[in-house]
């Protein structure tokens, strides 16, 4: 039986699940492929440390170019993610004629471009299903079976960690630090969990996602990103009383002719299917033109779920080795739609969730109503809390679609008011709107 030899580079949290998989399913695999898939070697700085995966003597090796330089490997698994040396060493893997398997998000999203011409010259492929919303075989769907459809729309959770975060704060109020401390622990967040909770690496994804979506670059530099760590237990509290949920959503939707590319805490209706998504899942709402809207749903972190990913990628590459159908995909971030136009962030509309900090006297509603009139907002519903005479209290209001420039310049001049202590928190609103 013909064998397609693997070689994994970087032992974590996604590196332990794939080599659980590969070596405790080795024979089920072979039986359903009609070959085998030998997992020859990992490499990983830390050789001594247990991770409950049960490997062959001279599996797990400290040198990353022993597996790089091994003509026997027709696969490298690149899993120690940030740009560098990871860029360097599935360089060195694409120019030595290997197809590369990677979860690394950040580095595609910011050098992509110089990855898949680099694998296009040496006519190997790059499988990054694991790189996007852990188990959710999204890059599928995109690539192969939403083929056929003009994309309109994605709107994503697709950061794990953060997810958690505010799930945690929404449904036992527990607080950041504790919640972000857990999610660590059970391996969801990123070496750096700042790209977790400010939204760089659901933007990273983003920019993947909107890629194959929409034929533009990789984008990652023009998304607006904005993260979670303001998010108050009390606005948590606030949206539910207006009937919405808080989450980090990416959204490329496409406006007037412009493409909408974002990334920051949403409020949506508490009744939408997305709102229901919890934990470390991950959900992807696509809206194709001949499918209409579809969710997909998954776990979008962790050892096995990531595992999983990595396999199918693996094993697609595998097969793609052994039909002679390597190459089967288009180049990942090149152009095929030069026209379409990122919309700056100014020019965006949504609703807005405002809370001011307000001292309680008479007059001050009509002050803040009149600044917002001023700029074209519109007030749609309003709570006030507690009655503190000549202090301040929150007033919490949501708005009618507006623009950001709008919404902001209204904003800076509000937070001026002798009457308005400290910043308005405000929050952009999707869905919802009659
Ligand atoms: N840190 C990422 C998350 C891991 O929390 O979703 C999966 O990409």
């Amino acid at each position: 039986m013909d064998v397609i030899s693997v070689g994994i580079i970087g032992f974590g949290t996604v590196g332990t699940g794939t080599a659980r998989i590969l070596t405790e399913r080795r024979r089920e695999l072979e039986s359903r492929l009609g070959f085998s898939v030998a997992l020859k070697n990992i490499a990983d700085l830390d050789t001594k440390r247990d991770r409950g995966v049960k490997l062959g003597r001279g599996v797990l090796i400290r040198d990353a170019d022993v597996i790089l330089d091994d003509p026997e490997i027709d696969i490298v698994v690149e899993l120690i993610g940030g740009i560098h040396p990871a860029k360097e060493i599935i360089l060195k893997a694409v120019k030595n004629g290997k197809h590369v398997v990677t979860a690394n998000k950040a580095l595609l999203a910011e050098k992509g471009r110089e990855i898949f011409r680099a694998a296009a010259k040496h006519r190997v492929d790059i499988g990054f299903e694991a790189a996007v919303a852990g188990s959710i075989p999204i890059i599928k769907v995109v690539r192969e079976s939403l083929a056929g459809n003009r994309i309109r729309n994605i709107y994503g959770i697709i950061n794990g960690t953060a997810n958690y975060i505010l799930t945690k704060m929404t449904e036992e109020g527990v607080d950041f630090d504790a919640a972000l401390r857990e999610a660590q622990e059970l391996g969801y967040a990123e070496a750096d969990p700042t790209f977790d909770i400010e939204g760089i690496d659901s933007a990273h994804k983003l920019a993947i996602l909107a890629s194959l979506s929409f034929g533009i670059p990789f984008s990652f530099r023009k998304i607006y990103t904005e993260g979670i760590t303001a998010i108050t237990p009390l606005d948590i509290r606030f949206a539910s009383e207006f009937g919405y949920k808080i989450k980090l959503v990416a959204i490329a939707k496409q406006a007037d002719g412009e493409l909408e590319l974002r990334v920051h805490p949403t409020m949506i209706p508490a009744n939408e299917l997305i709102s229901g998504v919890s934990g470390v899942f991950n959900a992807v709402y696509i809206e194709g033109d001949a499918t209409g809207p579809a969710l997909y749903y998954g776990k979008g972190a962790g050892e096995m779920p990531t595992g999983s990913a990595i396999v199918s990628d693996i094993i697609d590459i595998a097969r793609n080795i052994r039909t002679g159908a390597v190459e089967r995909f288009r180049r990942a971030g090149i152009p095929e739609n030069p026209g379409i136009r990122i919309r700056k962030m100014q020019d965006i509309r949504t609703g807005y969730y405002l809370r001011f900090s307000a001292i309680d006297k008479p007059g001050v509603l009509s002050r803040i109503s009149g600044i917002l009139g001023s700029y074209n907002i519109s007030i749609k519903s309003m709570i006030q809390k507690g009655r503190k005479r000549e202090k301040a209290v929150p007033v919490v209001m949501m708005t009618h679609e507006a623009r950001e420039k709008d919404m902001m310049q209204a904003l800076r001049k509000i937070d001026r008011l002798a009457v308005v202590s400290g910043k308005t928190m405000y929050l952009r609103v999707e869905g919802g709107e009659e």
